[in-house]
């Protein structure tokens, strides 16, 4: 039966792991897989997340089912902090929790494929590598627009609005809404507002994969994007992952939001959204939104995680201002948010950085800056300067 499979190439993130983990230089330095780490390359379970799970473990009396909605505490609590307490609140509005943001998307995409087979996805050059087998699983064609333009390490908005000026009315056009992963890079209020725009003008879906929310320039001004694009549009979709923000990683912790159009379309939104994940995982992992749940809900464990996400979100936006200091080329790092910056280097570079010197990238040049630190930056930066071109 299996003797028809071909060997299929490790995913290229995944693999540095193991590939590390087994390098015995002392001096080696990760800025693979995007995880949080601090000063010391750590990644502790958070503080507020520890109380939580420690509740939970004394309080919760039955593992039984949930429900398709999930954790609806924890539904609705994601809403709120993502979208603020009137859009979360809208009969329009559906909501359901996923395995992470990866989870939420893959649903998105189902869901797409299923209301209109031939709507493209629009995709920004380059995104998370992750998307483009998520929409191609479900069948969707995907569309590339220009996004970022690696001689100048900015967004090339001319170069975007003009190639979205050919989507077709109900294409999707899907976005990050903060913290872009590969390139950091960030739009204006101003660019924003025109994709908005767009969007209305053109008959244009926006997905909004919205995984690092706090960990740009805060809660609030992370989420004001995201909100206009569901406040303003008639239908909008939004993945949430808790994955980053509440340090949850393997725990996979997500939700799904969709606003649709009329309170039918919502009612047979929601039907499609079970049905489908039904199908494929019947049902998500409790503990982590359980977790998350607890701490929203508590002024208390809801101060203590806002005040260690701000930690994670300054730590981060530090390295990135030293990163600019130490290379000119990189000046742009520091206007750049989250966690990751894309370096204009080859993958020649890349694979020497690895074997020569014991630094660790994705193979398009893209950093992890949280793994990065006090101790590590000078070989950081004198190893890179090489490749780099002031
Ligand atoms: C990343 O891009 O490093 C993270 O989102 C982890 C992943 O699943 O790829």
């Amino acid at each position: 039966q299996f003797g028809s499979l071909a060997q299929q190439a490790p995913d290229s993130l995944l693999g540095l792991i193991r590939l590390f983990q087994e390098d015995q230089r002392p001096h080696k330095i990760d800025l693979g897989v995007g995880i949080f780490r601090d000063d010391q390359g750590l990644t502790p379970v958070l503080g507020a997340i520890k109380a939580a799970e420690r509740i939970l473990v004394e309080q919760q009396e039955s593992k039984s089912y949930l429900g398709p909605v999930g954790d609806s505490g924890f539904v609705d609590l994601t809403a709120r902090l993502a979208l603020g307490d009137d859009l979360a609140t809208s009969p329009s509005l559906v909501g359901l929790q996923t395995p992470g943001g990866n989870g939420a998307l893959r649903l998105a995409f189902e869901l797409l494929a299923e209301a209109s087979k031939d709507s493209a996805v629009w995709v920004g050059s380059p995104t998370w590598m992750n998307h483009f087998p998520l929409i191609a699983s479900t069948g969707l064609e995907s569309r590339h627009h220009r996004f970022y333009d690696p001689a100048t390490l900015r967004i090339d908005f001319d170069g975007m609005m003009s190639d979205l000026a050919s989507a077709k009315p109900g294409d999707v056009l899907l976005l990050h809404g903060c913290c872009h992963n590969p390139t950091g890079a960030t739009f204006s209020s101003a660019e924003w507002a025109e994709i908005i725009a767009l969007c209305e003008r053109q008959g244009l879906l926006p997905l909004i994969d919205f995984a690092y929310h706090g960990l740009g320039d805060g809660l609030e001004a992370d989420a004001a994007p995201v909100r206009m694009f569901v406040e303003n549009l008639p239908e909008a979709i939004v993945a949430y992952s808790c994955d980053k923000n509440f340090g949850m990683y393997r725990d996979r912790v997500g939700s799904l939001f969709v606003k649709a159009a009329t309170l039918a379309q919502a009612d047979a939104v929601r039907s499609q959204l079970f049905g489908t994940a039904r199908a494929m995982w019947s049902m998500p992992p409790d503990h982590g939104a359980a977790a998350c749940r607890i701490i929203l809900s508590s002024p208390e464990l809801r101060s203590v995680w806002q005040e260690e996400l701000d930690t994670m979100r300054e730590r981060i936006n530090g390295l990135r201002q030293a990163v600019a200091n130490s290379l000119p080329r990189l000046s742009a790092v520091a206007n750049q948010r989250g966690l990751f910056s894309l370096l204009p280097i080859s993958t020649d570079a890349v694979r020497l950085l690895r074997e020569e010197s014991a630094i660790y990238m994705a193979p398009d040049g893209r950093i992890n800056i949280a793994g990065l630190s006090e101790a590590n930056l000078a070989h950081f930066v004198e190893a890179t300067s090489r490749f780099l071109e002031n």
